[in-house]
């Protein structure tokens, strides 16, 4: 499939009514791109390309203007989220039973770095604090259900449940 297909199909279904209630209140008023943003991509999960186009058409800012905004500050996705979220474990004590090689296994298989989607969107792959289950260490999570004990080999078999 190409890369952008499966991002193009849902982006092509999206309904922009919340997108005109949210710049609404904000009309004239350039300088609150940052909220209208924020507010989009809290409606949306990420900032959809209509989306983009639709803020930038209703407040009069270039698009390549919104785009600058939004890839200039880390709390904006410009791509949607995967079905399946995987959290590696990053505190101290997954670190030191080897929750690098478990993240560097899954990066691996699914072909992205940590911060990255698939391009399927089956899977999301970020980092978290200590989860609070140090004793099960190296610890991920995928949709909040815990993996524990993880060893590099058993993440394929993982993997394999979620689709
Ligand atoms: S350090 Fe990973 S669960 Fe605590």
């Amino acid at each position: 499939m190409n890369p952008d297909t499966a991002i193009s199909d849902v982006e092509a279904r999206i309904d922009l009514d919340a997108v005109d209630e949210i710049v609404k209140p904000y009309y004239g008023k350039k300088e609150m791109v940052i909220p209208i943003l924020q507010k989009v991509q809290e409606h949306y999960g990420y900032l959809p390309r209509p989306t983009m186009e639709r803020v930038s058409y209703m407040m009069r800012i270039p698009l390549s203007r919104l785009y600058g905004v939004a890839t200039f500050y880390a709390q904006f996705k410009l791509k949607p989220r995967g079905r399946n979220i995987i959290r590696v474990c990053k505190g101290t004590a997954c670190h030191i039973q080897g929750s690098p090689k478990i993240a560097a296994r899954i990066e691996e298989i699914l072909g992205i770095e940590t911060g990255e989607t698939t391009d399927d969107l089956r899977f999301t792959l970020e980092e978290v604090a200590c989860i609070g289950a140090c004793a099960l260490a190296p610890v991920i999570t995928i949709n909040n259900e815990p993996y524990g004990r993880l060893t590099a080999d058993k993440v394929q078999n993982i993997l394999d449940k979620y689709q």
